[in-house]
């Protein structure tokens, strides 16, 4: 006799979640990843680029736009076609307030030999919507949602609406430590699927997010992380591994050893609550301080200033400083932190053109300055960092 099939969970929806789950619901409903996509009619508010002064690169006007995307460095511009959506060939950066182009270029990203050329011949459906909604489905082209609903880091809720236990929804800080950070990687990361079955890359059929797979599973399974190739500087990657455009926070991080022991994402990042600048569950060292302190194995050894060789209140002794470059790039002169969390020796700057955090800093001083300082540390080894 065959087992009595068991009643699948379906996806129910943020808003279902609600009534049940009053604070994470609100800390969320504040976040970015909770506002990314918006209809500009039912939130003219987040509309960020300037619509009304004429512009050459922007050839399109606002009734066009059925979606604006984002809103921390660039905002992109969907325009509906039938059932499917396409982006518009001109961006909004945030930070500098003007229009740039926006055309994934050949020979950028994996998928481009896939796709004819222009915007118009690339639907966002295999190319963008599976990391901006929850529960894409690739025959019907509908969402359970936009944006990053509770459902995408917690699986489908309907059984836990019904009857709420700990069993019957996925808990990431409950989850193993691989399967724990996969909640994050399934949309940080750049990568290509690996179920053939579903998105076999070939022309207008090129998917570039993990099909098929939801909170729980192992992302290994749907997903294969973009290969990096040590000494190679391309469109993803610096020599040393280090990821070189935005949302390679998974590719990154899988090489840390805090990845290693065990530390995700969310150790670091609350991701119900936009108090702090990227959802941080602490500013300035004290984030790291948490952990790397004395009494902890993985500890600095002296005091702060002694590991940074930089006074109290230096720019020089901030972690994030010498420990997560920004050098990811998200648009033209806007980039995002590494999250490898490697020093880059000014010696590999001399090797391979990767940026160091001294000589970024210290703009006015060569690299052969900076690696004489780093040799006379003793605190750090000069095999390590001299040469
Ligand atoms: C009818 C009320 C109710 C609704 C609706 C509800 N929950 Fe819950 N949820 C609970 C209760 C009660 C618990 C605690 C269960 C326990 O301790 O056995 C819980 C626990 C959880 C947990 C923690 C599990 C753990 O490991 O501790 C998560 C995560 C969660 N809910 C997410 C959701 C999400 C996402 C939704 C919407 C899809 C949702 N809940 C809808 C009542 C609800
Ligand atoms: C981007 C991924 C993500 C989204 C979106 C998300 N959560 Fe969570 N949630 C987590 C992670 C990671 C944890 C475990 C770490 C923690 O507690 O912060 C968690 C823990 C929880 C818990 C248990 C701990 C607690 O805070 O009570 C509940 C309940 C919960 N989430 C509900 C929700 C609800 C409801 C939504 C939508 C309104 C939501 N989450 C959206 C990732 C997410
Ligand atoms: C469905 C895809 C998806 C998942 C799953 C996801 N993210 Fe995100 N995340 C995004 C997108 C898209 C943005 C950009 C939002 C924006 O800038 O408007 C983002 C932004 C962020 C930010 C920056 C927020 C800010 O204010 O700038 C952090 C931090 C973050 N995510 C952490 C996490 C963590 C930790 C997890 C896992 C618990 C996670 N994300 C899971 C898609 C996702
Ligand atoms: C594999 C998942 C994934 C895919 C596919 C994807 N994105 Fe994203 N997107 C993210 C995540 C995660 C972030 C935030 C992290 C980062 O940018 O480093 C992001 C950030 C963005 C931002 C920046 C938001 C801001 O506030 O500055 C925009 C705009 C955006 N995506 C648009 C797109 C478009 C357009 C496509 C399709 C051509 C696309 N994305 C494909 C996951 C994805
Ligand atoms: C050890 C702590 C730590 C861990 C672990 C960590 N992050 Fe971060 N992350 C940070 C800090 C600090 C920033 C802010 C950098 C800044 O403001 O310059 C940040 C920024 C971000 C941003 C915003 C873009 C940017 O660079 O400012 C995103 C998105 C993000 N992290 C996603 C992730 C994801 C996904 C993971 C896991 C794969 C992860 N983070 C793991 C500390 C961490
Ligand atoms: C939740 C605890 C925790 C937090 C928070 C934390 N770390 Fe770590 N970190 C660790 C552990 C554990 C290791 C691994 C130590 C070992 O294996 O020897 C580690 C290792 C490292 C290393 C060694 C190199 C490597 O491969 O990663 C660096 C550098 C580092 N952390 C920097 C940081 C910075 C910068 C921050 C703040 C943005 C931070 N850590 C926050 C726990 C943490
Ligand atoms: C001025 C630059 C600079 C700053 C600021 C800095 N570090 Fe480092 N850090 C280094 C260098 C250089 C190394 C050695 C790298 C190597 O050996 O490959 C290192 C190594 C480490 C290591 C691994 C070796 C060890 O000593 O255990 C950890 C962990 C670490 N740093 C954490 C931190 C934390 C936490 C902060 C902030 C409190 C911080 N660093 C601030 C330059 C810096
Ligand atoms: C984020 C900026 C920043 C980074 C990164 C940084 N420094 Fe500094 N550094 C400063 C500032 C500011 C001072 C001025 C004195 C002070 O505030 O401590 C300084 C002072 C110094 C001094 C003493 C004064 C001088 O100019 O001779 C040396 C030596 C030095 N830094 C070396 C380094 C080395 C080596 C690295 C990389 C491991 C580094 N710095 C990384 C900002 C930085």
């Amino acid at each position: 006799m065959p087992a009595p099939a068991q009643p699948q969970a379906r996806f129910a929806g943020s808003e279902s979640c609600k009534s049940c789950h009053a604070v994470a619901y609100a800390g969320w409903k504040q976040t970015r990843m909770a506002n990314i996509v918006r209809d500009p009619k039912a939130h003219p508010e987040a509309v960020l680029g300037d619509f009304i002064h004429p512009d050459p690169l922007r050839t399109f006007s606002l009734d066009e736009v059925a979606f604006t995307y984002g809103s921390r460095w660039k905002q992109r511009y969907f325009t509906k076609k039938g059932d499917d959506y396409y982006p518009l060939p001109a961006q909004w950066d945030v930070k500098k307030g003007r229009w740039l182009p926006y055309h994934v270029e050949n020979g950028t990203d994996w998928w481009t030999p896939f796709y004819g050329p222009t915007n118009m011949d690339r639907p966002t459906g295999p190319t963008c919507d599976g990391c901006h909604s929850v529960n894409y489905n690739i025959e019907t082209k509908q969402v359970t949602e936009w944006n990053v609903g509770c459902e995408k880091c917690h699986g489908p809720g309907s059984l836990h609406n019904a009857h709420p236990t700990k069993t019957n929804i996925v808990n990431p800080e409950t989850l193993d430590a691989v399967s724990g950070t996969d909640t994050c990687i399934q949309c940080h990361s750049q990568g290509r699927p690996l179920d053939k079955s579903v998105a076999t890359p070939t022309l207008g059929h090129a998917y570039d997010w993990p099909v098929g797979y939801v909170p729980g599973k192992r992302l290994a399974d749907y997903w294969k992380l973009e290969e990096l190739k040590p000494g190679v500087t391309n469109f993803y990657q610096f020599a040393d591994m280090t990821g070189h455009k935005n949302r390679m926070q998974g590719n990154d991080f899988v090489q840390s050893n805090m990845y290693h022991r065990e530390i995700r994402c969310f150790d670091c990042h609350q991701v119900h609550s936009n108090q702090n600048t990227a959802n941080l569950v602490a500013v300035g060292n004290a984030l790291c301080l948490q952990c790397h302190t004395k009494k902890n194995p993985a500890g600095l050894h002296g005091t702060v200033s002694e590991h940074t060789h930089h006074a109290a209140g230096s720019e020089g002794n901030q972690c994030l400083a010498c420990h997560m470059s920004k050098i990811e790039q998200t648009i033209k002169e806007n980039f995002v932190s590494a999250h490898t969390f490697r020093f880059i020796a000014p010696a590999q700057t001399e090797q391979s053109g990767i940026p160091n955090p001294c000589t970024s800093c210290h703009k006015d001083k060569s690299n052969q300055w900076a690696t004489g300082e780093l040799k006379s540390w003793t605190t750090t080894s000069p095999w390590r960092v001299g040469q």
